[in-house]
């Protein structure tokens, strides 16, 4: 590389650091396999973390499914510039890179490099000010985001691996649970999602994708478990509805394992 690239790349660097110091604590949320739970949990733990008081900035790191804004109820928003995230509450701003594109149902064709100045920009650019917590959502797998994320991010307090119980999306949280290691990403713990659903009518628990298999990768690859989330339904809707399920706090157990994790994260996170 010529010293004048080097050069450059040195100063965008510190620019990037510059603008993302005020940030107290840093997570990531990834997995191995798609649709798995990556942007509902994400919304649920920024939307939690905010409502018990802290300050938080979720950035929405996918960049071809970019679900985020439909889960906060801010689909179609667009804003004039990338130096402002869009305030959801007093204590929660969201950003996503759909706020300053065209149609939302266009799909995004970007190599890696693009995707590279993408997340160096949101991180870069947008003034996230003072906060105790940035989620970051991550797309499926260990491709340039989630490079670019890790690295770009400097210390990341950690990352959380979401599953399902199936044995082929145990199988491929592994290879996140390694490449979080890789890129020195400490890991918070694993959960897994969609564990088992409670039938409404006679309480029995079915568990539809098997169960345990988050605890076993946990116990086999000696990270922490932060907890199981049943499969419900009302998830579905209140995301779709763009208010996430903990803005609810309907009982039962789904609440009470989201507030685990919540809590676990934060344990780990603060001390
Ligand atoms: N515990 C749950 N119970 C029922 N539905 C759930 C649960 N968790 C997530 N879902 C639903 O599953 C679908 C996929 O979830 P989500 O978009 O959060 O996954 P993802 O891992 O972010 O997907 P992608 O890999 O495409 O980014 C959504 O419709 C969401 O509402
Ligand atoms: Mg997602």
């Amino acid at each position: 590389m010529d010293p004048q690239t080097m050069k450059k790349i040195k100063e965008e660097d510190a620019r990037i650091q510059e603008n993302i110091k005020g940030i107290k604590h840093k997570i990531v949320v990834m997995s191995g396999k798609g649709g798995v739970g990556k942007s509902t949990l994400s919304t649920n733990i920024a939307y939690g973390l905010a409502m018990s008081g802290k300050k938080v900035g979720l950035l929405d790191a996918d960049l071809h499914g970019p679900n985020i804004p439909i889960m906060l109820g801010v689909e179609g928003k667009r804003l004039p510039s990338l130096r402002e995230p869009l305030k959801i509450n007093e204590n929660l701003k969201v950003v996503s890179l759909s706020f300053y594109l065209g149609n939302s149902n266009d799909p995004i064709i970007w190599r890696g490099p693009a995707k590279t100045g993408a997340i160096k920009q949101l991180l870069g650019d947008v003034n996230w000010g003072n906060i105790d917590y940035l989620v970051v959502d991550l797309p499926p797998g260990t491709g340039d985001e989630s490079l670019t994320v890790a690295q770009t991010l400097g210390t990341v307090d950690g990352s959380v691996i979401v599953t399902t119980p199936q044995d082929v999306a145990i199988l491929d949280s592994r290879k996140s649970i390694k490449f979080s290691k890789l890129v020195n990403m400490p890991v918070l713990g694993i959960v897994e999602n969609m564990s088992g659903f409670v039938c409404p009518h006679c309480d029995e628990r079915i568990d539809i994708f098997k169960s345990g298999g988050g605890e076993k990768v946990s116990k086999d690859m000696n990270i922490d478990f932060l907890g199981k989330i049943p499969l419900t339904p009302e998830m579905v809707e209140t995301g779709d509805q763009g208010k996430p399920y903990i803005f609810s706090k309907k009982a039962g157990a789904a609440y009470e394992s989201l507030n685990t994790v919540i809590s676990e994260i934060v344990k780990k996170v603060e001390g």
